[in-house]
């Protein structure tokens, strides 16, 4: 039995490469060997101020970028098309300590962010948050959260819930799951290399694997290096960056050969540059193909995307029946 992984990413904008490098990438290549579960969480997006009106468009989006990078239709869902995480994110809260939510550092960090934004309003979402998280991952039994350091504090009190429900209904109900953290690099700004790469620091921030090969070019070309005289003795965070993201595209001769020159003392940036730009772009047309070609079956796509989250949804049922069972609820038998 392969063993099963959940992750979910939040439907608020665009797929750069910092966030398909540090994560999504991952989530391709980790479906060659387990049983994967991908949702893009909608419930999760509406606990910040948002735009209804454009809510749903972010989710199309996002599931055609995904579709795109090589996430199999298969493995992906809808949140909000599996209502039962919902529910199970309630009985949760019946077994959640409550002063635990509260250290949450996402938490500290999105409410002022919400408050600035929304004349100080904060949502009890933005609060309990991570109770739906831990409903996301427990609802599948998934053994493994690919994620990030940032989450891991959500994964502890997601175990910790687990464990209280398991301890309650004396039964070891729930599979512990653990973080997968994986090697992937930390993409920096090309602009500003000593900040990561992200939306939130404005446009000129991020490199959008979507975006216009054009764009993509000049964002590269004029990426912040150093003065090229060779008169710092280690590598400039922007030239390492650089090579990162030239490794990180799978370029390997190329980043062997640049590094090389590099040692010698002799490369030249505008000429790393075009190598880099060159390699961001062969592997982001062909993300841009894969895309194309799932628009052109729009219709089609976000039916089997339906499909895909009603086939999912079966396993939520079943985890809902059987803890409504466990923690004393009314159940309808069907
Ligand atoms: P975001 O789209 O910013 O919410 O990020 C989604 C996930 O991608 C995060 O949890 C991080 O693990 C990862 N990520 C985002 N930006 C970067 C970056 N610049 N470098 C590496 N990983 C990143
Ligand atoms: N909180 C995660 C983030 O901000 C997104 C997320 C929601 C998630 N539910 C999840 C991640 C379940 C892993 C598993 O990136």
């Amino acid at each position: 039995m392969k063993k099963r992984i959940l992750s979910c990413i939040q439907p608020t904008g665009d797929m750069h490469l910092g966030n398909y490098f540090g994560a999504v990438k991952n989530w391709v290549d980790l479906q060659a060997e387990y049983d994967c579960f991908y949702g893009v969480v909608d419930y999760h997006a509406m606990t910040m101020p948002y735009d209804p009106k454009k809510l749903k468009n972010n989710v199309w989006d996002l599931i055609f970028n995904l579709i795109g990078v090589g996430v199999e239709i298969d493995n992906l869902f809808i949140q909000s098309l599996v209502p039962e995480h919902a529910e199970l994110a309630w009985i949760f809260n019946c077994f959640t300590p409550f002063g635990r939510l509260g250290q949450m550092t996402q938490f500290k960090d999105k409410s002022s962010q919400s408050s600035e934004k929304s004349e100080g309003f904060i949502s009890a979402g933005l609060f309990t948050y991570p109770i739906l998280q831990a409903a996301d991952i427990l609802i599948y039994n998934a053994d493994y959260v690919p994620v990030g350091k940032d989450q891991e504090q959500h994964l502890e009190l997601t175990r910790t819930i687990a464990q209280r429900f398991n301890n309650q209904v004396n039964k070891e109900y729930f599979t512990i799951p653990e973080c997968l953290f994986t090697e992937t690099p930390k993409i920096m700004s090309t602009a500003d290399p000593e900040r990561k790469m992200s939306k939130s620091a404005g446009e000129k921030h991020y490199i959008s694997v979507f975006g216009e090969e054009a764009r993509i070019r000049k964002q590269i070309r004029s990426a912040v290096t150093d003065a090229g005289d060779g008169s710092s003795t280690s590598m400039s965070p922007g030239v390492q960056n650089l090579f990162e993201i030239l490794k990180a595209c799978g370029a390997d001769q190329a980043y062997q050969e640049m590094m090389d020159t590099y040692e010698k003392g002799g490369l030249r940036y505008g000429d790393f540059k075009a190598v880099v730009a060159d390699a961001v772009v062969e592997m982001t047309n062909t993300f841009k193909e894969r895309k194309a070609e799932a628009l052109a079956n729009k219709k089609d796509i976000k039916y089997k995307i339906k499909q895909s989250s009603a086939e999912i949804r079966k396993t939520a049922q079943e985890t809902i029946r059987e803890v409504k069972e466990l923690a004393g609820l009314a159940n309808v038998k069907f």
